[in-house]
């Protein structure tokens, strides 16, 4: 399942490389043997993600904010992925503005240089554009229930923004765009501190402190694994298909059941805390697959225990060398990976 067969040419430039899936997406687009432009302002990615391709010859590292004008080097790549736009719910909530303009002004910057060159851009969307989802599972086709002024309203709405700009481009102005809408990816390069489900767990399982639970834990989940997200997202780009398509995992579960699991594949005998649901917190998400499965033949393979067992292990050592390097006392605080603190 590594690379499908495929027709993608060689100059790609990926926005939000340093971030959890963009820097998976490079390795593998790099694998491919393309020419990767990686783009990234580091407001919630981290090099570290990309240190062991640093010295790869056809990676170029560009760090750059997409809402500013693109490098000129930009305009020799025939692909553009963009996933320059914070994920996690407790980054965005920080930085509302500059989490808007990442998503509205960022892919119009890269729709102008798209028209202007040719290339093709394959938009990475959300599930988030369903909101709190009156329609279960959720199809393409469903409209999404979303509050445009709450908390999350700087996300979920930027990424609509984003998707019906990409669409106007295409009807209008003839550029080639995909949209990808993805359903809680997981897997490693989460980042310890940033306060997705699957990491916190982890982290707090391995220290062996409370997993924090929101809610009754009775909300759900689909979570799907990075190499099958990155799987569809290259099989997305080299599809015919124009309108948005969900990649996701149609396995729904809760958060007890996720708790669950972590706790057994980590070993930990760590409790469950409960609090509050976070305000516009979606009470259940699920996708319906269909359009991805017949128009990319693709569907998640990794089974859930084996991509937490795998997460886990990153977690596991990202710990041990934080431990190492701060014995050796060569590691500043802003890198330091404490599971004591987290
Ligand atoms: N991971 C998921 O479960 C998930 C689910 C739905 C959608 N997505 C989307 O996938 C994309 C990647 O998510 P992720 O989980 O890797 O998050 P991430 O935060 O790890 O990665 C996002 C990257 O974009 C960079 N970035 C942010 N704003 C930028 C800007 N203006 N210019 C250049 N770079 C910028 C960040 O520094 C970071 O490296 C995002 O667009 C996110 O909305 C992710």
């Amino acid at each position: 399942m590594k690379n499908p067969p495929s027709a993608t040419p060689h100059a790609v430039l990926v926005a939000g490389a340093a971030g959890f899936l963009g820097s998976h997406l490079c390795e593998r687009l790099l694998e491919r043997g393309c020419r990767v432009l990686a783009l990234d302002d580091l407001s919630s990615g981290d090099l570290q993600h990309l240190e062991h391709l640093r010295r790869h010859p056809a990676l170029r590292f560009v760090r750059h904010d997409i809402t500013e004008p693109l490098p000129t080097e930009a305009r020799d790549c025939e692909r553009l992925f963009n996933l320059a736009c914070p994920a996690s719910p407790a980054y965005y909530q920080r930085h509302p503005v500059a989490t808007v303009l990442s998503s509205a002004v960022g892919v119009w910057r890269l729709l102008e240089l798209a028209q202007h060159t040719g290339a093709r851009l394959l938009h990475v969307s959300t599930s988030e554009v369903y909101g709190e989802p009156q329609v279960h599972p959720q199809p393409e086709a469903y409209w999404g229930h979303v509050n445009p002024v709450g908390p999350r309203a700087c996300y979920d709405e930027g990424k609509r923004c984003a998707e019906a700009m990409c669409l106007a481009y295409a009807a209008e102005r003839g550029v080639v765009v995909r949209i990808a809408r993805l359903f809680n990816a997981y897997g490693p390069r989460l980042r310890p501190g940033d306060g997705r489900v699957v990491s916190n767990f982890i982290v707090q399982a391995l220290a062996g402190r409370p997993l924090t639970v929101y809610g009754d834990g009775l909300q759900t989940r689909s979570f799907c694994y990075v190499d099958d997200t990155v799987d569809g997202l290259l099989r997305l780009m080299d599809a015919g298909f124009t309108g948005p398509v969900n990649l996701g995992n149609p396995q729904e579960r809760t958060m007890l059941d996720l708790a669950e699991r972590v706790l057994r594949l980590a070993g930990s005998r760590s409790r469950l805390v409960f609090e509050a649901l976070p305000a516009d917190d979606p009470t259940r998400r699920c996708p319906d697959i269909t359009l991805a499965r017949h128009h990319l033949g693709w569907a998640p393979r990794v089974p859930i225990d084996e991509g937490l067992a795998r997460t886990i292990e990153y977690f596991r050592a990202l710990s041990a060398q934080a431990g190492a390097r701060r014995a050796q006392g060569s590691v500043s605080p802003s890198a330091a990976y404490s599971l004591s603190r987290l």
